[in-house]
């Protein structure tokens, strides 16, 4: 079965009749009755998508949720408009098509629906060089038991649907963590430090993550321990039981487990107490906000301001610099400048040079 109309050639008013994978469906109460929020997504991105049904039809709403599978591929048709500011997919008649359940994903090329922006091979070697490269044998021999034993860490997504949600985010998000941890601490003048123990804690902040996601289909569904436990008390669990075979110092581990502990969110319980623990912290807020920040506004046109639906708060799209610096083109044309100088130096003359 070939793939047409892909996430990234849809535009505001496009109408579509397509097939792509579904996930984190959802079935809600609205004014007119049910409906079902989700995410669909191809290889070539993702998108919020409504499903409406027809004039509240509630039964015919529950009957598709029923036979939605997640990560699976579904016969999308509808229509893809604005809101807030994003592109959304609306399906209203073509429910009919979700009524008939997935598609047989055996006949489907995955090239064509997973979507992963992360490389996951590069990324994974990386991690275990910079895991290799701690210096106390025991730290170093834990965090390497752990990821030999949690293959899984290197495949699945970080998030649901914030920052990094796709396969191969949570390795890709890890690998930013680190870098960060090892800059602020290289940043820090006068300040004495302990890299090793924090560079296992940014490697191992996250581990929980590798039991909160089972692959099923072209995707990830999130499993009940996430939302039952979180990500952080199966981390420090995997840490603990992996621990108890091996040589590591006593003292080590407790550090670790307290970066582990309090890595998360601006406001973690209990909060950072040492340096490394702060560094780890905010290594991890900073993966995470750059991330949501450059979707956001990613989305958003050339000089437009709107409300970031992954930040939580306002982002703004300049226009000559984003066009020329990220994507290196023409540089903008500058405002009609004033008679050159009398004195014939012609010292407004901008270097533009230093753009691309
Ligand atoms: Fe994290």
């Amino acid at each position: 079965m070939k793939k047409k109309d892909t996430i990234q050639s849809l535009g505001p008013g496009d109408m579509v009749d397509a097939l792509f994978v579904i996930s984190n469906a959802e079935i809600r109460e609205g004014k007119r009755g049910q409906y079902i929020t989700c995410t669909i997504s191809d290889a070539t991105g993702t998108m919020a998508c409504k499903i409406w049904g027809v004039n509240g039809q509630n039964a015919l709403v529950k009957g598709a949720y029923d036979v939605m599978s997640e990560g699976m591929v579904h016969h999308i048709a509808g229509q893809a408009s604005p809101y807030n500011g994003e592109l959304q997919m609306s399906v209203n008649e073509g429910i009919m098509y979700l009524m008939e359940g997935p598609a047989d994903h055996t006949l489907l090329d995955p090239n064509d629906f997973v979507f992963s922006p992360a490389d996951c091979t590069k990324n994974r070697a990386e991690l275990l060089q910079m895991a290799a490269g701690i210096e106390r044998p025991g730290l170093r021999e834990l965090v390497e038991e752990v990821f030999a034993s949690y293959e899984a860490f290197f495949l699945v997504p970080a998030a649901r649907a914030k920052h990094h949600a796709y396969r191969g985010g949570l390795a890709e998000h890890t690998l930013e963590v680190v870098r960060y941890t090892e800059a602020f601490l290289a940043g820090a003048e006068g300040i004495r430090t302990d890299r090793d123990v924090a560079v296992a804690g940014a490697l191992l902040h996250d581990v929980g993550k590798a039991v909160c996601f089972a692959e099923q289909g072209f995707s990830f569904s999130q499993l009940p321990t996430y939302s039952l436990l979180g990500h952080i008390s199966p981390g420090i669990s995997i840490i603990e039981q992996m621990a108890e075979d091996s040589s590591v110092d006593r003292q080590d581990l407790s550090h670790l487990l307290h970066i582990v502990q309090t890595h998360h969110g601006l406001y973690s319980d209990p909060k950072p107490q040492t340096v490394e623990a702060w560094a780890v912290h905010q290594a991890d807020n900073t993966s995470a906000i750059l991330h949501e920040v450059a979707s956001d506004v990613e989305d958003t046109g050339p000089g437009e301001s709107r409300f970031g639906s992954r930040l939580k708060g306002p982002v703004y799209h300049f226009p000559e610099v984003m066009d020329v610096v990220y994507n290196c083109r023409e540089p903008p044309e500058m405002p009609e400048r004033h008679s050159p100088a009398p004195d014939g130096k012609d010292d407004e003359k901008s270097d533009l040079s230093q753009w691309c």
